[in-house]
């Protein structure tokens, strides 16, 4: 088992696309680490560039204590899995596993044993017989992870996995994975869209755009103080809402009125934006004591709670997350106040972060 060090990892593709621009990451021996981030943020480059499957521009990669830039992917010591998973279609799942062992000219005994152990672990025994074809998709992804199990790696790198299976069968999966990890201990480098499925498996997440890294945190730090603008529309389902605020009497003044806490060691000289969680909102009675007048816009209502969007007169209309109890018509008149919460302040000019 090892850590793995980025260091100002830059790739440039020869038709001019910097997908990757200067990447940092140190990840730790046994960590499960999670990068986050929209299409075509270079999740996929970073990941194919420390499997050894791409040659970076410039910067260094370390596994463990090796510097890795030079050698080939067979002599890294890593296991890839990817979104497809690329099962050989005319050998059994018991045959697939083998596979890389038997690359490895590793005596058949010793396969066998392997190849139980892991079918033990991610639960194929019923399984070993068939071919990939007779398996449904989430039975050829738990080969794929058994496959990539089988050769004891240094690392496993996962590029989105779980992706193309259906909502119950990934949750399921994700957990087992969490699990299997924790077990066996090995550092993972998981790629993910999904900030759901980054935020439940993650020790820690890094967070891309655009090639760069924005956060790296665990999820409860990128939940409660997103690093940049960016960071604080991709994190939270629905996500912050992002409030025009100006500083007036010592506290943070949004339209309408409505008033935040403001951080201390504010500067008045910016434009700023306030990030404001929808559960750090209540919806309440119009006239209620510290409330703003409001408009129900519309209601989402979710089972287990109700997201109501609200018009306060702001550039844009709130999310506010409540109990399945708070209920309120289309266009009622409601009040509008906040919680109370530290709010993250972002200089509407950089979209960092400020206080
Ligand atoms: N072989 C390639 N040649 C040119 N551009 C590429 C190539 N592969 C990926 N890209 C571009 O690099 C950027 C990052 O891609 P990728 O690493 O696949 O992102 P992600 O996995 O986050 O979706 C994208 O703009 C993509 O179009
Ligand atoms: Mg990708």
């Amino acid at each position: 088992m090892a850590g793995i060090e980025v260091t100002t990892l830059h790739k440039r593709y020869p038709d001019g696309t910097v997908a990757v621009d200067r990447v940092d990451l140190s990840i730790g021996d046994g960590e499960l680490f999670v990068m986050l981030g929209p299409s075509g943020c270079g999740k996929t480059t970073t990941l194919r560039a420390i499997a050894g499957l791409e040659r970076q521009t410039s910067g260094d990669i370390r596994i463990g204590s090796t510097l890795v830039n030079d050698l080939p992917p067979a002599e890294r010591d890593i296991a890839m899995v990817f979104q497809f998973y690329a099962l050989y279609p005319h050998l059994t799942t018991r045959d697939n596993l083998a596979f890389p062992l038997r690359a490895e000219k590793m005596p058949e005994s010793q396969v066998r044993e392997r190849v139980d152990e892991a079918a033990r672990m991610m639960q194929l025994g019923p399984l070993l017989d068939r071919r990939p074809r007779r398996l449904s998709g989430g039975e050829q992804q738990r080969v794929a992870l058994a496959r990539a199990l089988v050769r004891r790696p240094r690392a496993f790198l996962m590029d989105e996995p779980l992706t193309n299976l259906d909502a119950e069968l990934r949750a399921d999966m994700r957990t087992e994975i969490k699990h299997l990890q924790a077990q066996l201990g090995t550092t993972m480098v998981f790629v993910t869209h999904d900030q759901v499925e980054a935020m439940s498996l993650g020790h820690r997440i890094a967070i891309l755009n655009k090639g760069r890294v924005e956060q790296i945190g665990t999820p409860l730090e990128v939940y409660d103080r997103p690093a940049s603008l960016f960071c604080a529309s991709f994190i939270g389902s629905p996500p912050m809402n992002l409030i025009d605020v100006e500083i007036a009497d010592g506290a943070l003044r949004g339209a309408g009125g409505l008033l935040l806490p403001p951080p201390p060691g504010l500067s008045r000289d910016r434009t700023l934006i306030a990030g404001v969680r929808p559960e750090a909102l209540e919806v309440t009675e119009p006239g209620a004591e510290g409330a703003i007048p409001a408009r129900v816009v519309s209601a989402e209502a979710l089972g287990d709670e109700i997201i109501y969007v609200l018009d306060h007169g702001g550039a844009r209309d709130v999310r506010v997350r409540t109990a399945p109890t708070v209920r309120y018509d289309l266009d009622a008149p409601v009040g509008l106040r906040h919680s109370g919460v530290m709010t993250p302040v972002y200089d509407a000019s950089t979209e960092e972060l400020v206080a």
